[in-house]
């Protein structure tokens, strides 16, 4: 019997490029830039199965251009390269990574906001510079962590994370998310909802955002927004880099708006090398890396080439985003 077709958008973990190979007839790319999106759409013309990643756009053209395509998987939890109604339209499952980077991401975030607030890298680079000449009372200080008010914007599974991770540190938690905590869950993660944004913004000493990208979160966080923070306040963004007016967090910590940011995520990724926010010492920005342990990603793409394998059975992939395409 002949292997289906999938097409890797890029080297994955061994165990997953193996479990691949014994039922598949792959084809990976093996440069470490994403295919261009033509080269994408004439390497997915004739496949079965896409393992896509998030630099990957995948819409209705590519898809049309696929007649035998029965899966996309993506390689993340947010699947906002993908045009999932298009996909629906089509029937073609798509499929995500969830849970198995939830406590990764959040441990990657809560870094984020402690660096941030103690000027970790700050100092770090201060100290390789020969700068360091004494202690001193007034030597870069930051911001207290403990007891402070955290504020979680989008309190799904990652942002449930962040929350236990914070009363480690015994902060209040505040979040704002339009779908409830039942009670019983906001008494055992310690959080308290707060229905506008705004009352999160102007309480919180430390804000962190923990929601997809989509035309409603699209600059959720921008000029408005920073005018109701703190001063002392630090913004941390580990879910998409365009839920943030980056223009906007430029003038917010240039001005002393805010005091901090740490990001792992820009508007434009990777962010370029002139972009004036890399000329400010009070933000840290990663290169999109909270999911990214050893351990973490070979679960994601293993998780991966389960979806494209179930889906390429014609089966409902585990961990299908949009089971109404399924069987259309
Ligand atoms: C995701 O999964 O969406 C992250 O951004 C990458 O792990």
């Amino acid at each position: 019997m002949t292997k289906p077709k999938v097409f890797i958008s890029r080297i994955i973990a061994d165990k997953a490029m193996e479990k691949l190979a014994t039922e598949t007839e792959m084809e990976v790319w093996q440069e470490e830039l994403p295919p261009p999106y033509e080269v994408l759409t004439e390497k997915v013309r004739t496949a079965g199965g896409l393992l896509s990643l998030l630099t990957d756009k995948v819409d209705a053209a590519l898809m049309d251009a696929a007649p035998e395509l029965k899966v996309v998987c993506n390689l993340a939890v947010g699947y906002d390269n993908i045009s999932v109604p298009d996909a629906t339209k089509r029937g073609i499952p798509v499929c995500n990574t969830p849970e198995v980077l939830t406590e990764t991401t959040a441990d990657l975030a809560f870094t984020l906001l402690m660096a941030a607030a103690r000027r970790v890298v700050e100092a770090d680079k201060f100290t390789r510079k020969g700068l360091w000449k004494t202690w001193g009372p007034g030597l870069m200080l930051g911001q207290d962590i403990h007891h402070a008010t955290l504020g979680i914007v989008g309190l799904g599974r990652i942002g449930r994370e962040i929350a236990k991770r914070a009363r480690g540190f015994s902060m209040k938690v505040l979040y704002h998310d339009e779908y409830p905590q039942p009670d019983e869950v906001e008494k055992q993660l310690g959080v308290t909802r707060v229905t506008e944004l705004k009352e999160l913004l102007a309480a919180s000493d430390f804000i962190t955002l923990h929601v997809p990208l989509t035309e409603e979160t699209r600059h959720l966080i921008g000029e408005k927004e920073f005018s109701l923070m703190k001063p002392t306040a630090v913004l941390v963004n580990s879910s998409r880099g365009p839920v943030v007016d980056q223009e906007a967090l430029y003038n917010a910590l240039k001005s002393g708006t805010i005091f901090a940011a740490g990001l792992d995520v820009t508007e434009t990724e990777p962010i370029a090398p002139d972009d004036p926010l890399l000329t400010l010492d009070n933000v840290i920005i990663l290169p999109h890396i909270a999911s990214g342990s050893y351990v973490t990603r070979e679960k994601m793409a293993l998780m991966a080439a389960d979806n494209l394998l179930a889906g390429l059975r014609g089966e409902l992939p585990p961990n299908c985003v949009n089971p109404e395409a399924f069987g259309k």
